[in-house]
């Protein structure tokens, strides 16, 4: 079941974030946007009561931001994160965004190809864009309502 994440869910999320990234969010990161970010909305994957993932989005305008989605190790490839961002796709096209725009590290070929085969193209290589270990990254973006008469730039192929 996919459903609001809340103060209760952090443990779990915790626990997937630092098993996922080099760099994870702290627990006052993902209270400050359960708490104090109006922009930011953030869902959990739960089973039998256990988080297996969670995915993050910020909405500006008519753009959102996908911030975060990981998925527990032991339960990745089952179409957890597929079943996130399709709950991200609906949450934007209710709210009547244009554009779902990410950022994702240039090594990273499994978050590669799931945003390959939802759609994203790549917009632009952002130098240096992981402070951590100075990797690139590939913004991304994907259209996803409305007319697109304003395209926001020129792709390139990977
Ligand atoms: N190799 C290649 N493609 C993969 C993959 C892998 N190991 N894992 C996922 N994908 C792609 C495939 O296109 C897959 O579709 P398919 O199974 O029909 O081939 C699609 O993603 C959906 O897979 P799904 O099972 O929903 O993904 P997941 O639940 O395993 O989660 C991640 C995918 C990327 C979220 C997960 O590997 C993860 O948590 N990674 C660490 C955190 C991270 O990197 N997040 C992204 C930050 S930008």
């Amino acid at each position: 079941m996919i459903r609001p994440m809340t103060e209760g869910d952090l443990n779990g999320v915790l626990a997937i974030e630092r098993l996922s990234f080099s760099s994870p969010w702290t627990y006052d990161n993902f209270l400050y946007e359960l708490r104090n970010n109006p922009f930011s909305s953030c869902f959990v994957y739960e089973e039998d009561g256990k988080v297996l993932g969670y995915a993050m989005m910020w909405t500006l305008f008519e753009d959102g931001d996908i911030t975060n989605i990981a998925v527990h190790p032991e339960y990745r490839r089952k179409g957890i994160a597929q079943s996130l961002l399709d709950e991200l796709f609906s949450k934007a096209k209710a709210a009547g965004l244009e554009y779902l725009h990410l950022e994702v590290r240039v090594s990273n070929e499994k978050a590669l190809r799931l945003y390959e085969k939802n759609g994203f193209e790549t917009l632009r290589i952002r130098k240096g864009y992981y402070s951590d270990t100075n990797e690139d990254a590939y913004e991304m973006w994907k259209a996803i309502g409305g007319d697109h008469d304003e395209d926001p730039g020129n792709r390139i192929e990977l």
